[in-house]
């Protein structure tokens, strides 16, 4: 270990098990030295196991529902009391489609369940942003950080709606990012994530498929949860200062690669 976060604080969203990339976070950030309040919906957190991560971690669990303002309010509130002192991080590890959920395909569309999907994947970026923003929450050089996926720029006929979400989310970190960084020095940035086997990705109809598409695709292979949680926590660090309004490819090569010979067997008789 690094000491990399050492007295930093923090927020972390949307660790709901082992599984998901934030808990895998919280994980790393505690091995580092930082210090953090856990956050997910009340729904997520009577069904996941939250708790034990808070333990695990010494950590304090506020409820907060991402789309809604005043849970947002109340959490960097409450955050600051408990940390003792403005906020160094934030983690942006949420994601959900409706219209995935109850199967709906895009080109068939239940446009509340589009809006609802919107608003908790991506606009609840904006809502966690603007209440860090108006509340002067965040520490000069701090640094947050959402998760992206490639369905942002690329077609992937399965992601659904998601893609148009991530597009939008990752709209939000530059153009928040662009005033963060003038007036605060603070830095706003997504990571475009592989393929990684949680409970939202796993939402993904062919997800099997899709995974061992992307692992053949990529030079470096998959990137993990764990990988994904220690690229983030460089992004936390003071190593990284300058780096900001970007969305940043953590996946192996996957972005830049056409095929791969692994792929392009399958297609030689
Ligand atoms: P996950 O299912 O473990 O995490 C998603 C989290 O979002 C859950 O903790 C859930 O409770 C939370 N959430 C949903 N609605 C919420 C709301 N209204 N307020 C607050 N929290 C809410 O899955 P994973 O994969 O760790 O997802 C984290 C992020 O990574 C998401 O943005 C996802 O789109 C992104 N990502 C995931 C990839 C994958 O293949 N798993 C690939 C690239 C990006």
């Amino acid at each position: 270990m690094y000491n990399l976060l050492k007295g930093k604080k923090g927020i972390i969203f949307g660790a709901l098990d082992e599984n998901s990339i934030a808990w895998k976070t919280a994980e790393r950030v505690h091995e580092e030295g930082g210090t953090f309040v856990l956050t997910n919906a009340p729904i997520a957190m009577r069904m996941g196991q939250i708790k034990e991560l808070a333990e695990k971690t010494g950590s304090e669990i506020i409820p907060a529902d991402a789309t809604n303002l005043d849970d947002l309010q109340t959490l960097v509130e409450k955050s600051m009391e408990i940390l003792g002192g403005k906020i160094d991080f934030v983690l942006h590890s949420i994601g959900m489609s409706v219209n995935v959920r109850k199967g709906r395909h895009y080109t068939d569309q239940n446009y509340d369940f589009t809006t609802k999907g919107w608003d908790v994947s991506a606009v609840s970026f904006h809502k966690v942003l603007q209440t860090l923003y108006k509340n002067d929450a965040m520490s000069e050089w701090g640094s947050i950080v959402a998760l992206s996926y490639m369905a942002a720029q690329r077609s992937f006929p399965d992601y659904n709606d998601m893609a148009d979400n991530k597009a939008y989310l990752e709209s939000i970190a530059r153009s928040f990012g662009y005033f963060y960084g003038k007036e605060k020095k603070v830095r706003v940035n997504t990571i475009s994530q592989s393929p990684t086997p949680t409970t939202a990705g796993q939402g993904v109809k062919g997800f099997d498929g899709f995974i061992a598409y992307a692992d053949m695709m990529s030079p470096l292979g998959n990137a993990t949860a764990s990988e994904c949680a220690d690229y983030t926590l460089t992004l936390f660090s003071d190593l990284t200062k300058k780096v900001t309004m970007q969305n940043l490819y953590h996946d192996g090569g996957f972005s830049n690669t056409g095929v791969s010979n692994e792929v392009m067997e399958k297609f030689i008789k």
